[in-house]
């Protein structure tokens, strides 16, 4: 038996916030830490996780909802011994499923989810069904945010609807990109003003990483920074980051498990199909 298994879905508002860079060195930073590292490529956007690490899926999770691969035969191992579930149409499916393949999902997931410590969801940017399911059925969902107007609007926009469709009050916040330690806390405290004065809802913000030139470098190689240039600030900061994911207080306990990850996941579909008889 191991711990409960932590959920922690990153989202953003738009793209190109660098969402995609930090769940894949979040999910080498834990893996660093022994743990075992499910890192979920639920973003359909031009640059995957298989591509920014240089790896090739041969099948995604559209082969396991066709029931033509176990969801063990879909992973890739990628660095540091994280196992990645490559991102594919499918994805988009599975805000849509039906009972029969949403069992079949929560069958697979469960197989694997066994030996799986963090589960880190790469979803899509902004408000699409898919990005609430996924956001709602996670324990931890980060927000991803840069020092642009847009950039904060939008990530306001995302938490106010997950807010008020599933009374979500727990959201963590890294400011990314910025060029140093109170930039990063100005675009938390301008999203944390918004979101109090309308919703009063307080957020917790979970630190910043620097703009780096190293990340972009280590993704031209199609490595992970924290394994191509382990020194870089990014790098430490993104290791920083991990500790206050760690430390952010778990109020509730009950969440831990793949099942229950994925029932919520599934849930906000079936309300859906019922109503749509
Ligand atoms: N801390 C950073 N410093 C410099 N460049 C970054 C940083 N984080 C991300 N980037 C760059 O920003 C771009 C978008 O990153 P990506 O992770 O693909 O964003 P998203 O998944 O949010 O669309 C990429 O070119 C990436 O290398
Ligand atoms: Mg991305």
């Amino acid at each position: 038996m191991h711990d409960a298994l932590r959920v922690i879905a990153l989202t953003a508002g738009k793209g190109g916030v660098g969402k995609t860079t930090l769940a894949i060195n979040l999910a080498v930073a834990y893996a660093k830490q022994n743990k075992k590292v499910l890192l979920f490529d639920a973003d359909l956007g031009l640059a995957n996780i298989d591509v920014l690490l240089g790896i090739r899926a041969k099948r995604n999770i559209s082969h396991v909802l066709a029931g033509e691969s176990s969801l063990a035969e879909v992973c890739i191992t990628g660095p540091e011994g994280i196992t990645i579930i490559p991102a594919a149409s499918g994805v988009q499916k599975m805000a849509e499923l039906n009972m029969h393949e949403s069992r079949a999902l929560i069958h697979a997931f469960s197989e694997l989810a066994e030996q799986v410590d963090i589960l880190i969801v790469d979803t899509a940017a902004g408000i699409s069904s898919q990005v609430l399911s996924f956001a709602n059925a996670s324990q931890d969902i980060v927000v991803v945010v840069c020092n642009d107007p847009a950039s904060i609007a939008d990530s306001y926009a995302l938490i106010k609807l997950l807010h008020q469709r599933f009374t979500t009050q727990r959201f963590g916040v890294v400011a990314n990109k910025v060029n140093s330690m109170e930039e990063g806390q100005f675009v938390f405290n301008k999203l944390q003003k918004i979101s109090e004065q309308f919703m009063s809802l307080n957020l917790h913000y979970l630190g910043c990483v620097p703009k780096d030139d190293y990340v972009s470098l280590a993704a031209r190689h199609q490595r992970a920074l924290l394994e191509e240039f382990p020194g870089a600030t990014a790098a430490q900061a993104v290791l920083s980051l991990r500790t206050q994911i760690t430390q952010w207080e778990q109020d509730d306990t009950s969440r831990g498990s793949i099942a229950f990850f994925l029932e919520r996941f599934i849930q906000p579909n079936r309300e859906a199909s019922e109503c749509a008889g």
